[in-house]
């Protein structure tokens, strides 16, 4: 196995390992490591069946149900199909996955099965490069904060059974430490926070705007170009990720998506 850094701030390709064979426990734990270490990694010319995928995907963690039971491949219900053609919006606001859940996926993974000749790139922030980059008194103000998390409210076509099973409000920090790294970044998901405690959720809409705005720059975001047969996986636990839509909706961009289990997000 042979990593190599993508960007000064975060990513690294991970050459030597096909994943569609199956893990030793030393890999294993080397990957995890390379994971809280370089925040997101990619594989490419992988060629993986759902079956190998899902077992490969759980190197990082048990694979766990992802909540828009609408978008899961028929019949394999742990992975999930990122699809325009799904009725799909690409999500092109920065976030962390599925932060209404009591823990949160340690990790979103990603392959990639049908690839746009242009665009639809996968974007991945560093908010541990985030988190460092801001003043000393605001690092204490967020410190000291806590969203309130629930379902997308801008999403029409949520399942009642979805809504019931993963609609509760979900209160998590929004500085968080990483239980591998030990090191500490920004976590909250401005469409999934339905307020920061103590604030309006227009205040709280405002200030989670503004400090998108601010925290993330060029120096800490990797951007993967997605090749058929990619995969990528990204560490939630201290980065945001944004999809682009800016490619020909005629072709297909078609991504499954595995997310496994993660921790309880605490401050320490
Ligand atoms: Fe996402």
């Amino acid at each position: 196995m042979k990593i190599t850094p993508l960007h000064p701030s975060l990513g690294a390709e991970v050459a030597g390992v096909d994943l569609g064979t199956s893990i030793d426990e030393t890999t294993r734990q080397a990957l995890e490591r390379a994971l809280a270490d370089h925040l997101a990694l990619v594989f490419h010319d992988q060629s993986l069946t759902p079956a190998q995928y899902l077992a490969a995907a759980a190197a990082f963690g048990p694979p766990m149900e992802q909540h828009y039971s609408q978008h899961h491949m028929p019949d394999v219900s742990l992975i999930g199909l990122i699809w325009h053609r799904n009725g799909q919006r690409p999500a092109e606001r920065w976030h962390t996955d599925h932060t209404n859940r009591e823990r949160p996926p340690a990790a979103t993974i990603l392959y990639g099965v049908e690839i746009p000749s242009a665009g639809g790139g996968t974007s991945v922030a560093s908010m541990r490069a985030a988190y460092l980059a801001l003043s000393e008194d605001e690092r204490r103000r967020l410190e000291s904060l806590t969203t309130v998390n629930s379902l997308d409210e801008d999403h029409t076509d949520t399942r009642q059974e979805d809504r019931d099973k993963y609609g509760k409000p979900i209160e998590h920090p929004m500085v968080r430490t990483h239980p591998v790294h030990g090191s500490r970044a920004v976590y909250f998901h401005i469409t999934k926070a339905r307020q920061i405690s103590g604030m309006t959720p227009e205040a709280s809409k405002v200030y989670m705007a503004d400090l998108l705005d601010r925290m993330i720059r060029p120096e800490i975001v990797y951007h993967h170009a997605w090749r058929k047969g990619d995969v990528l996986v990204i560490d939630n636990r201290a980065t945001m990720h944004r999809a682009h839509g800016d490619y020909d909706r005629s072709q297909s961009r078609v991504l499954w998506r595995i997310i496994v289990e993660g921790d309880r997000p605490r401050l320490v």
